[in-house]
Formats: structure tokens, sequence, C-alpha cells
């Protein structure tokens, strides 16, 4: 069976470098693995419970949920803002997490961080994880992909990833997530 993979991305930002390396993916990934993108968490109105309350969830949180539901696994792909995790994600995550049958209870996830700076969003994987305690996540441990220096790593004329051994690691990574994927649903 096809594993089916969506990808939650953190930046809002034409021009992303996380973009680039989610749109990567789909290109890169293993044999029997398929990988899309889900819908855009930009239009998300910040999370208040009297609004949730009076007008229901918003659509672009359900279809995001509906997704995830619908998914084997979901790998999150995230700049670090101010050694942790961007507002906008974390605003994402909130609304999803208020959800009745929570969608990212018991889901594979991978986490994928990437930065201008050298150590690549490292601070913010390890907030991340701590926020997918709650929300009882099966974030897989390792191997990690830490992308450093990633301006380095793109081509912005394809908008992909150009380095190949930032390459090989991420389809390694992925490799490693359908195998864990595997191990949790046995
Ligand atoms: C950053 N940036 C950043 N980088 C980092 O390695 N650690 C950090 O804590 C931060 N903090 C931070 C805060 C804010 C508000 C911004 C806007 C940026 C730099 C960041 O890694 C860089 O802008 C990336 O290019 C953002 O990712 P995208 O949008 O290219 O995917």
């Amino acid at each position: 069976d096809t594993l089916k993979i969506v990808t939650l991305l953190g930046s809002l930002r034409q021009g992303s470098f996380n973009a680039m390396v989610a749109r990567t993916l789909p290109g890169i990934a293993p044999a029997g693995m398929r990988i899309d993108a889900l819908p855009s968490i930009k239009d998300i109105p910040l999370y208040d419970a009297d609004m949730q309350q009076d007008e229901g969830f918003p659509a672009s949180v359900t279809a995001i949920a509906e997704q995830i539901r619908a998914a084997d696994g979901v790998v999150i792909v995230t700049p670090e803002y101010n050694y942790s995790v961007p507002g906008g994600l974390k605003n994402a995550i909130d609304w999803l997490s208020r959800l009745p049958e929570q969608p990212l209870a018991g889901k594979p996830v991978l986490i994928q961080t990437s930065s201008m700076g050298a150590i690549g969003g490292a601070r913010c994987q390890y907030h991340l994880r701590q926020i997918l305690v709650f929300l009882d996540a099966m974030v897989m441990n390792k191997p990690e992909f830490i992308g450093g220096v990633i301006q380095n790593k793109v081509d912005t004329q394809t908008g992909l990833v150009a380095d190949q051994s930032t390459l090989d690691h991420l389809t390694g990574q992925l490799t490693a997530f359908g195998d864990y994927i595997r191990r949790v649903n046995s």
C-alpha cells in the first residue's frame, strides 16, 4: 500500500526556503510513498475561543484537519522564529488541538527545520516536540533533519533543494519515516 504523507509548512512568505524543502519532497520520496502539500496556514484567524463557540471552526482549519486524518503521516517543515515555533504554525496547531477527533492524536509526525543560520532551526524542533506531546502525536525521533545555511543548498531558480548531500539526507529520513509509520501501525 502506498503511504500517503502530507506536508504542513510553517512559513508564509513567497520565497521561503522551507517551502523549497517541502516542494522538493514529492520528487525524492522513496518508492511506495506519496507526498502532498496541505493547504496554507496563511488564512487561519488567530485562535479565539469565542469565535470557535459562535462560528465554529474556520474552513481553513477543518480542511487541513480532514487531510491530516486521511493521511498516514505528517511532515512539518518550518523555520525557527526567536528560538521557537513560528506563531502562525503554533496558531494552526492550537486550532487543530481543539477539534473533536483531534487529527494529530496517534498520527506519525516528522519534523524538518531549515534556516539561514548554522543551527538550522534546531531549537525550534524541541519546542515543537513538546507541543506535540500534548497533542499525543507520534513524533519520530531520528534521523533528524536540521537544514543549516539552507540558502546555499537550494536553487532559487527551480525553487528546489539542489545540494546532493541534503537531498540524500532527506530521502534517507523519508525512508526511515515510512518504516516508522509501519512500526507504529503494526
Ligand atoms: C528569524 N530567523 C531565525 N533563524 C534562526 O536560525 N533562529 C531564530 O531564532 C530565528 N528567528 C527569527 C525570527 C523572525 C521573526 C524571523 C522573521 C526570522 C531567520 C529565519 O531562519 C530566516 O528568515 C528563514 O529564511 C525563514 O524561513 P523561510 O521563510 O525562508 O522558510
